[in-house]
């Protein structure tokens, strides 16, 4: 299985806080924004630089700045609360969408919207953002839609997920860096990861 998992002490605190059924809608918010901001600081820890000279108070020198474009691809619903934790570390980054449900029976991945910043492209670096990889459909189809539209330089940052997904998508997109807070057990019949955290998108906007 290849897949970076981010064990970061602050990380898992407020991982378990998330998983809490006690956490209302609130502060399940606050919560994915603030470890998305720090999956964030890892996330982008080796991104692009260039050199470039400025002049101090004291004296001329060099400093290196980003040169690397950045697009966030949220998978709605869910993915949409991640994005402004990463937008906190780099506020320049453009945003696709990548509308994607589950269907209740069948669990396959219905497309509804894409809309991506032509950026994509270019040379940039593109970041799913989805808290929840389950059964693993809705990644490689919002894979495949990206795959479509020749945009590489993929990164897949989740929170939860299991084994069996992440071997799935290792087998078909084996470039595509996949990185979370946590690998689970396995899905439950309904599809629901255990112990995982529930439904992602009904618990940040406090739908069923
Ligand atoms: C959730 C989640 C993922 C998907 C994961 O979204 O945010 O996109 O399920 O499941 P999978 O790996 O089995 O495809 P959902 O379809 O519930 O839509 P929502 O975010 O709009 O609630
Ligand atoms: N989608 C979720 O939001 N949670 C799960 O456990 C599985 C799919």
């Amino acid at each position: 299985m290849k897949i970076k998992i981010i064990n970061h002490s602050l990380i898992q605190h407020k991982l378990t806080l998330l998983r809490d059924k006690k956490t209302n809608s609130k502060d399940f918010r606050e919560y994915l924004d603030e470890i998305s901001r720090l999956l964030a600081f890892e996330v982008l820890r080796n991104i692009k630089l260039k050199e470039i000279e400025i002049e101090t108070p004291i004296k001329k020198t060099t400093g290196k700045i980003l040169n690397e474009k950045i697009n966030l691809f949220p998978i709605l619903r869910a993915g949409q609360g991640m994005v402004e934790g990463f937008l906190g570390v780099v506020p320049n980054a453009k945003i696709g969408h990548i509308g994607l449900y589950r269907d209740e029976k069948t669990l396959e991945p219905k497309k509804y919207l894409f809309k991506f910043p032509s950026d994509a492209k270019k040379e940039s670096l593109n970041i799913i953002l989805d808290p929840m990889i389950a059964t693993g459909g809705s990644a490689i189809e919002a894979l495949k839609i990206l795959k479509k539209e020749k945009i590489k330089n993929i990164k897949f940052v989740s929170i939860v997920t299991v084994e069996e997904a992440v071997l799935k998508i290792n087998k078909k997109f084996p470039e595509v860096e996949l990185i979370t807070c946590s690998v689970d057990q396995k899905l439950n019949q309904k599809g629901y990861i255990i112990p995982g955290l529930g439904d992602a998108g009904d618990r940040i906007y406090g739908t069923k």
